[in-house]
């Protein structure tokens, strides 16, 4: 489970990170009667399970409690990235001398766990890890042995942290792998860790993802962080729905059968996509196994109220769903979606009955829909849709 910023630095709190005071609010008034309590300039942001929320305008300083109410209205509301904002947290605003990254994650490619560090946190880490990947100290962390005062020493050696703050952070990594390792997460980020004009160290950012297979050790964590105002995003919607769905950046809607299928399907449409402009996977959708009407159609639903999608790629490959099954769903959810389905449909089969499933969609030929015999052929026209729409 994902947890928002807010939640992330309460369990910083609770394994003594340095984080700094604030308090979370779904309306803009309340944004200014904490403002008001803290009594110096604050920091109001969006509370979203999605990165980059500071270059979305999602995090603002406000000088006064009347500044931190306007800000609060300009943010709550804001769609980033498919993240409706119902929540601002408001926090004291810090002095920054320098911004640092640091985390703990899963390394599932080398069976162990990895810390990373910079020197060169903020907003561009992104950029960082791309352009100059030797900026960014990969430590291979021993899941028995842990981060301890040596390993912290080492992490923080490694990534160039200047001598008078290198106790600190290493202090700072020791606490975090507490959180890590008793709250059963597999990412720990904070970016940035900050180093004030004071020489103090404080997370101002925290990124924790919750292993849910260990949600049965942690009951009331998971109880307290479950997200109940998720509703109106895609992601929330989709998940009412009992869809298995995650919501990417790019401008290709995937539905596939099959958590394999998509995965190598959002593959071959970024490969695609990078002969016609750069266009990337909207989402990933599995639909499972029975693609029936119904589910083709809340699935259509939920990737075409994406705004940032300009074509959609059905990926199926008929196993004891038969194609005539899923082709028959593809036609009745354009039917039950009517005039709401406005985006072109590139449609791939395969498999068992392939060719009574072409016969349907041929037969139906509904105007949005262009049935392309192979997968790189199919990616390669909803990656061509997308670019010229
Ligand atoms: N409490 C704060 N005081 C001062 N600046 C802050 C504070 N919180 C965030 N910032 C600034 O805003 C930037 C973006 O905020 P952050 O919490 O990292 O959001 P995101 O990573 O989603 O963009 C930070 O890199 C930092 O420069
Ligand atoms: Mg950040």
């Amino acid at each position: 489970m994902d947890l928002m910023e807010y939640q992330a630095k309460e369990l910083f709190a609770k394994h003594g990170v340095p984080v700094l005071p604030g308090e979370t609010v779904a309306d803009a008034t309340a944004a200014g009667t904490v403002a008001e309590k803290i009594g110096k300039p604050v920091v109001v942001k969006a509370q979203v399970k999605t990165g980059g929320r500071g270059k979305a305008g999602g995090v603002k300083l406000a000088e006064t409690p009347a500044e931190a109410v306007e800000k609060a209205e300009g943010i709550l509301g804001l769609d980033i990235k498919g993240h409706v904002v119902h929540k601002v947290l408001v926090t004291e605003a810090s002095d920054i001398d320098k911004e640092y990254y640091v985390s703990f994650l899963l390394d599932r490619a080398n069976r162990t766990y990895l810390a990373m560090a910079s020197v060169e946190g903020g907003m561009e880490i992104e950029e960082l890890a791309v352009e100059r990947p030797e900026a960014l100290a990969r430590v291979a962390v021993d899941a028995i042995r842990g981060v301890d005062a040596d390993k912290a020493a080492e992490i923080v050696a490694t990534a160039g942290f200047p001598a008078d703050v290198a106790a600190e952070v290493a202090s700072v990594l020791v606490k975090l792998w507490e959180v890590f390792v008793e709250e059963e997460a597999t990412l720990v980020e904070v970016n940035p860790l900050v180093r004030t004009p004071d020489g103090r160290i404080v997370a101002l950012d925290g990124k924790v993802t919750l292993d849910g297979n260990a949600e049965f050790r942690h009951k009331e964590v998971f109880a307290a962080f479950a997200d109940v105002v998720a509703a109106d995003d895609l992601e929330g919607r989709a998940k009412a729905k009992d869809l298995n769905y995650v919501k990417l950046d790019g401008q290709v809607g995937i539905i596939g059968n099959g958590a394999g299928l998509v995965m190598s399907t959002l593959d071959v449409v970024a490969y695609a996509g990078e002969k016609h402009g750069g266009v990337k996977p909207a989402n990933f959708l599995d639909i499972g196994g029975g693609a029936s009407a119904q589910v083709m159609a809340d699935g259509l639903e939920i990737i075409l109220s994406d705004k940032d999608v300009r074509s959609v790629f059905v990926n199926v490959f008929g196993g004891i769903t038969s194609c005539d099954e899923v082709a028959n769903g593809i036609v009745q959810a354009l039917g039950m979606l009517g005039d709401t389905a406005t985006k072109p449909l590139v449609v791939r089969l395969d498999g068992n009955n392939v060719d009574e499933g072409h016969r349907i969609l041929t037969e139906a030929a509904h105007p949005l829909v262009t049935v392309v015999d192979t997968m790189d052929g199919a990616a390669d026209k909803a990656a061509e849709l997308a670019g010229s729409n």
